[in-house]
């Protein structure tokens, strides 16, 4: 593999991860209200903790999948039976949805850890903190569709993208805090 595939493939590898991306920070902006927990606790610790709540797991899944739908609209006319990497259509609906749910099912995977370590809502957990989301993502598109996790992450020279997306989720997570936490919407910057 020459340096110009190596970056094509980091880059489609970013591409393709962004469904699962967006999700979490979406759900900064339209979540509120009732917490997935509904305030419940277990063991003397909230199960989740008022930072998960519907509205917010609804408008991140929601706003993932239309990023989705948007990026398969515009590699269509270059693309029309791959889409740059997601796949065949219907397939690759079921793919960018299992990568936004998937995200959002990570991130509460991640508070519910972080509960059980007696850390309050919006307490720093390093390493949990960036990466719950891109776990929860690939265990749940792994799970439903492996085939496609395999040829695009891990397959020969794939890895790459795999690699890529380990280095730059940390980075894109605290540049996007600190822009949200400066904006307003965050109250933290991590
Ligand atoms: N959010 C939400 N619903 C979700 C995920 C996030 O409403 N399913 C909103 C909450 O307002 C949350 C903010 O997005 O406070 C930031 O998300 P995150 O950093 O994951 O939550 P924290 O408040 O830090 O809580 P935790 O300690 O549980 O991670
Ligand atoms: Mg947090």
């Amino acid at each position: 593999m020459d340096v110009l595939e190596a970056i094509l493939v980091a880059l489609t590898g970013l591409w393709l991860f962004l469904p699962a991306m967006l999700p979490n920070s979406a759900a900064v902006v339209t979540g509120g209200g009732a917490p997935v927990d509904f305030g419940r606790s277990w063991k003397g610790r909230r199960i989740l903790g008022d930072g998960k709540t519907w509205k917010g797991f609804f408008g991140g899944a929601v706003a993932g999948i239309i990023l989705g739908l948007i990026q398969i609209a515009i590699s269509s006319p270059f693309d029309a039976v791959d889409y740059w990497g997601f796949g065949p259509l219907w397939g690759s609906l079921g793919v960018l949805t299992a990568l936004a749910v998937g995200s959002l099912l990570g991130d509460m995977l991640g508070s519910f850890i972080k509960r059980r370590l007696n850390l309050e809502r919006g307490a720093k957990a390093p390493i949990l903190d960036q990466y719950d989301f891109l776990i929860g993502a690939f265990l749940l598109t792994g799970l439903l569709f492996p085939g496609w996790v395999y040829a695009q992450y891990i397959e020969g020279g794939q890895i790459l993208a795999l690699a890529f997306l380990l280095f730059i989720t940390p980075v894109l997570h605290r540049v996007v805090n600190v822009i949200g936490y400066k904006m307003g919407q965050k109250d933290v910057p991590w």
